[in-house]
This record gives C-alpha cells, sequence and structure tokens, in this order.
C-alpha cells in the first residue's frame, strides 16, 4: 500500500523580533497580560515590503525540498494554506512556482486558517495514496503584521498573531511501517462570524444597511469603502473567550479520533504538535489527554500564533531539536476560524 511520509521539513521566520513591551507603545496592552492570557512573550514581523506570504513560504520550502534530497524539478503539485495571500487572487501556490522557477505543476490554495497546514496535508496525502503523484511540496505561511489592527480596539487580536512559515515535502513510500497513517477534517460554519474579517468580501452587509437596491452612485465602492475601514470591519474580528471554549472540546476530541482510527492511545504518542493558538489550550489539552510535557511540543512563546504556519513550523522545530525520531507516532491538530478543525496521525 503506498503512503505520504514527510520526507524534508523546513521553517522561515522574519528576522525582525517584536516583544510584547513593543506592543504597548501602539495600544493599551501590557507584557504580564499578554503572557499570562496567552503565553506569548515575543513574535516575528516580516521585512514591510521585501518578504511576503509568498516569500517567506519559500524560503520555507527551499530547505523542505533539499533536506529531502531532491530537487524543484521533482515537486509534482504544490499546496499553500494561507489567509493572507500577497493578493487577494491569484493564490500564493502560483506566486511560490513562479519564484522557485517549477515545472508548471498544479498549485492549489488551501484557506481553512489555523487548521489550513493539516487540511493541506490530508489533501496531498490523498493526492499521494491515489498514485497521482509522488512528491508534493505543502507549505503554511502567514504575514499577519500588514493586516492587524494596531489600536487599543484591535488588541485581543493583534498581540496574538506573528509572521513566518513552515513547509514539507510529502512523498510516497511503500514502507508500512512509516508516513501518514490517517487525517481527520471537520468543520462546523454555525459561528462562522466568531472569528472572521468581514471585507473586503461580497456579502454587502454595510450596503443592506443602507439600500436595498442596487445603487449607482455606490458602484466603485461596494467592495472597499471608507466607512468600512473606519469601521475596522478589513481588521480580523474575534471573540476570543468563545473562541476558547470551543477549541477546548474540538482539539481533543479531533485527537482521540485520530488515535482510535489508528488502535492507539494517547501515552503511545512520541509527540502531539497543536496548532499555537493559547498556550492556555495546549496546556488544557495536555491535562485532558493526560500527555506528560514531554509528549506536547510548544513555541508560541517566540512566535505567537501563526496561523497555517504554525503547525509546520513547531513540528519542524521539535525534529531539528531531535525530539522526533524515524518511526515515532507524531500527531498534527489544529482548530480555527470557521470553526474548522483536523488531526493527523504518522509514523516519521
Ligand atoms: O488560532 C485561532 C483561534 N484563536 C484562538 O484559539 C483564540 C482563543 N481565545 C483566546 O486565546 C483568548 O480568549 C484571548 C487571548 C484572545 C483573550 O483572553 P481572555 O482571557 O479570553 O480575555 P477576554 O477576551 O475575556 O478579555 C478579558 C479582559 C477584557 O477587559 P474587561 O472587559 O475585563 O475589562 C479585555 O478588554 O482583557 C481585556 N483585553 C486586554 N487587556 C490587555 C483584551 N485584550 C487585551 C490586551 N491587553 N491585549
Amino acid at each position: 500500500m503506498v503512503r505520504s511520509k514527510i520526507a524534508g521539513i523546513g521553517m522561515y521566520v522574519p528576522s525582525n523580533i517584536v516583544t510584547n513591551n513593543e506592543l504597548t507603545r501602539y495600544m493599551d496592552t501590557t507584557d504580564e497580560w499578554i503572557q499570562e492570557r496567552t503565553g506569548i512573550k515575543e513574535r516575528r514581523y516580516a521585512h514591510r515590503t521585501q518578504e511576503t506570504t509568498t516569500t517567506m513560504g519559500v524560503e520555507a520550502a527551499k530547505i523542505a525540498i533539499e533536506r529531502a534530497g531532491i530537487t524543484v524539478n521533482d515537486i509534482d503539485f504544490i499546496v499553500f494554506a494561507t489567509l493572507s495571500p500577497d493578493y487577494y487572487f491569484p493564490g500564493c501556490g502560483v506566486l511560490l512556482q513562479r519564484a522557485m522557477k517549477m515545472k508548471q505543476v498544479g498549485a492549489l490554495d488551501v484557506r481553512n486558517q489555523c487548521s489550513g497546514f493539516v487540511y493541506a496535508v490530508s489533501v496531498a496525502d490523498q493526492f499521494i495514496k491515489t498514485g497521482m503523484y509522488k512528491n508534493i511540496l505543502v507549505v503554511g505561511a502567514e504575514k499577519h503584521s500588514f493586516g492587524l489592527d494596531f489600536s487599543t480596539r484591535g488588541r485581543n487580536v493583534s498581540v496574538i498573531f506573528g509572521d513566518g512559515a513552515g513547509a514539507v515535502v510529502l512523498q510516497s513510500t511503500n514502507d508500512e511501517n512509516r508516513g501518514i497513517l490517517s487525517t481527520h477534517l471537520h468543520s462546523d460554519g454555525t459561528d462562522a462570524e466568531i472569528l472572521a474579517m468581514f471585507n473586503p468580501g461580497t456579502h454587502a452587509n454595510h450596503w443592506r444597511e443602507q439600500s436595498a437596491t442596487f445603487n449607482e452612485a455606490e458602484i466603485g465602492d461596494m467592495f472597499m469603502s471608507h466607512a468600512m475601514v473606519e469601521k475596522a470591519e478589513n481588521f480580523p474580528n474575534m471573540d476570543g473567550p468563545s473562541v476558547f471554549k470551543t477549541a477546548v472540546v474540538k482539539f481533543p476530541e479531533v485527537i482521540m479520533e485520530a488515535l482510535a482510527a489508528n488502535n492507539y492511545q494517547p501515552a503511545d504518542l512520541k509527540l502531539l504538535i497543536p496548532h499555537q493558538a493559547n498556550l492556555r489550550i495546549a496546556q488544557f489539552v495536555q491535562q485532558k489527554l493526560k500527555l506528560n510535557d514531554e509528549q506536547v511540543f510548544n513555541n508560541i512563546q517566540k512566535y505567537g500564533n501563526t496561523t497555517a504556519a504554525s503547525v509546520p513550523i513547531a513540528l519542524c522545530e521539535a525534529w531539528e531539536a531531535g525530539k522526533i525520531k524515524e518511526g515515532d507516532l507524531v500527531c498534527l491538530a489544529a482548530f480555527g476560524s470557521g470553526f474548522t478543525w483536523a488531526s493527523a496521525l504518522l509514523k516519521w
């Protein structure tokens, strides 16, 4: 049976370190509040003009490809997960294909926010299991710093997020003792607006308030207007406590689902890589599953929440630190906007 394994992994974070104290220059917050509520000490912000979501993804991808022992010419397909693309369209996948001078392979963008990378891995895994592709580049990258409200109004969101990228090469293998065992994807859109960025978008809520009929005078203003900007609708909006409450239920659920599907118990896990949303969420999950400190990897302290990039960055750092060896049972799990949540269980 053909399976997919992670043949190479890489990460890239910008050199600019932004501490909690630096954020107090822009908004009413404190280092103490941020550390106590989230565990975050600092995060990275990309260079304003020279770095984009795609360029960071490219840097991570180069390392992953080199570590896989292949070249860009061996890549059969690209899956790029992000919520902060360089352009509204086209997606980052094609920009990465161009930047890396790849063959004219397919490029797919995944828009599943915090669970984007795990979703992207699952998509790539299916293409490999069917035998369609041998080497797939899966990237998760974000440039959040460009789209956050740095006034006190946006402080509950903006202190959390950071920039960065992670990438893996998923490769087909016939080795029965290695690779992705299963992936598990879920969504529930009931509370889609609890964690969302409303504009630019085509929902036209803003205009619905003013006039239900199409108004020629407004035509150039419908997609993005001064009023939308004044109402901060071009920034992410989050009801943090509600997201927290659902996250601590869905994370353990989807991890247990992956373990049960493969007849494993939490104690069998070498390492859990949870999406780095909040250290308190990860600690809650650890407690609930009765995992010891060695079984859960966290690096949110250094990078904040990097959304689609957080799982591959954490996985990469854990691997580089020697915490994952061949044959180890590893679980990737994520929860976020949508809501969407997902897990992947693999033998390294
Ligand atoms: O990865 C995507 C998924 N996202 C998540 O998983 C996020 C889940 N939620 C969270 O991580 C937490 O809810 C937050 C870290 C966002 C917020 O922590 P919290 O303990 O839930 O705080 P809260 O939102 O209930 O706010 C408590 C207080 C409020 O003030 P009052 O109303 O008690 O006076 C906020 O206005 O803290 C205030 N506050 C802040 N104070 C200082 C909110 N943000 C800040 C801030 N600095 N940055």
